[in-house]
């Protein structure tokens, strides 16, 4: 038996009303519901960090939360921070640096480090390391990540 739930939440800006699955993963409703096809699904149990989105202004493991949890949240995702641009020297140095390769991590590990350089303008390659530690890449070894995060921390900071 299904059991449906009526959330209303701002999605990049745009206000939604949706009735959800109760079950329904934050990740799924994006993708499904909305189309936003950005966050993607890899592991679904919060290990690999692919459907990472923000709440609040805060990242979350999309695949670890219900929408039908979200009434009044804001959901941030890969598409809207793109759109605003807020992340373009980012990506920028993804594609500078060959950090994204297939790119199937690549909308996950582009929140995770937004939210790094938030926390921490300076951070230390360890740092950038640790931050990252839970977002997995199977392309790309992990320095080009590494290098194009530390490139645009040096660069916002004026250092590069
Ligand atoms: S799909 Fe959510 S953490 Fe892997
Ligand atoms: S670029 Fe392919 S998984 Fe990271």
């Amino acid at each position: 038996m299904s059991t449906e739930v009526a959330v209303t939440l701002t999605v990049n800006g745009e206000r939604v009303s949706r009735r959800v699955e109760a079950r329904r993963h934050l990740v799924d409703f994006l993708r499904l519901d909305l189309g936003l096809m950005g966050s993607h699904t890899g592991c679904e149990h919060g290990i690999c960090g692919a459907c990472t989105v923000r709440v609040d202004g805060v990242i979350v493991r999309g695949c670890l939360v219900l929408a039908a949890a979200l009434d009044g949240a804001e959901v941030e995702t890969i598409e809207g921070l793109s759109d605003s641009g807020e992340i373009r020297d980012l990506q920028e140095a993804f594609i500078a640096r060959n950090a994204a390769q297939c790119g199937y991590c690549t909308p996950g590990m582009l929140l995770t480090a937004a939210d790094l350089l938030q926390a921490n303008p300076r951070p230390t390659r360890a740092e950038i390391r640790e931050h990252l530690a839970g977002n997995y890449c199977r392309c790309t070894g992990y320095h080009a990540i590494v290098d194009a995060v530390e490139t645009v921390a040096q660069t916002r900071n004026g250092e590069a």
